[in-house]
């Protein structure tokens, strides 16, 4: 099927403004339980979202991370600061976050601003991870050039037997980042293109709602 033929009709659910939780957090936890409990693919990760992030001269960067945690009214993920994204935060911390369930006909839009996670987490759940993860956080200078193939595997090696029995530390360029939402837009697939697009405004305390034409 050539690309200009492939599209798909909507017709799982609708969404209605007097549904919704006044809270979008809240509302985005009904939806990631939804997600999770739904039958979807082996191999599709409900957490797996697009960040986009943004240099100060307006060059706009995508790309996926992972959620790990959503507490206190924050979306949080784990990356090197000294990546292009660390880079392009620490010059703009606006972002934005975006997930995409196909088995549910769903997407969730966030737009926010990040702060670095506090050390103290990004060390705990660095602890957490597995061990060639944390190796390989140590390991990889993420988004800068690597000479070959060979000298990452190299670079593994040699802090295998470095930190051998003992603890991998948490490398000092490695976090966590929380995005504190200002918009959030839930989005429902709906036959003949009339989605479903119900977006939530922070509005000082509370959130305004209001439904988008699709
Ligand atoms: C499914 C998936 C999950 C990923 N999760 C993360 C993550 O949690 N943190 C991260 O730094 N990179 C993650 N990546 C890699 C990023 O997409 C990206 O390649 C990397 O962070 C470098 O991005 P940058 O050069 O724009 O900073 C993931 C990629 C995929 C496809």
């Amino acid at each position: 099927m050539s690309i200009h033929h492939m599209r798909q009709t909507y017709t799982k659910a609708g969404i209605s403004l007097k549904d919704v939780n006044s809270d979008p957090m809240v509302q985005f936890s009904v939806w990631f339980d939804q997600a999770k409990a739904e039958e979807a693919p082996d191999w599709m990760e409900i957490n797996a979202m697009t960040l986009s992030t943004a240099s100060l001269d307006g060059n706009v960067t995508s790309r996926i991370v992972l959620l790990k945690a959503v507490e206190n009214g924050k979306f949080a993920f784990f990356t090197n600061y000294d990546s292009v994204k660390g880079q392009q935060i620490s010059a703009n911390p606006n972002v934005s976050l975006c997930f995409f369930w196909p088995h549910l006909e769903r997407q969730i839009r966030i737009e926010g601003t990040v702060t670095k996670t506090s050390r103290e987490i990004s060390q705990t759940y660095f602890a957490s991870r597995p061990r060639d993860s944390q190796l390989g956080a140590n390991a990889s200078d993420q988004s800068s050039v690597v000479e070959s193939e060979d000298w990452l595997n190299n670079q593994m090696d040699s802090l295998r037997s470095r930190y051998e029995g003992d603890t991998v530390p948490c490398p000092s360029h490695w976090g966590g980042y929380d995005v504190t939402p200002n918009t959030i837009e839930f989005w429902q697939g709906r036959p003949s293109r009339l989605h479903d697009r119900i977006v939530y405004k922070r509005n000082g305390d509370t959130w305004k709602i209001v439904r988008l034409a699709p």
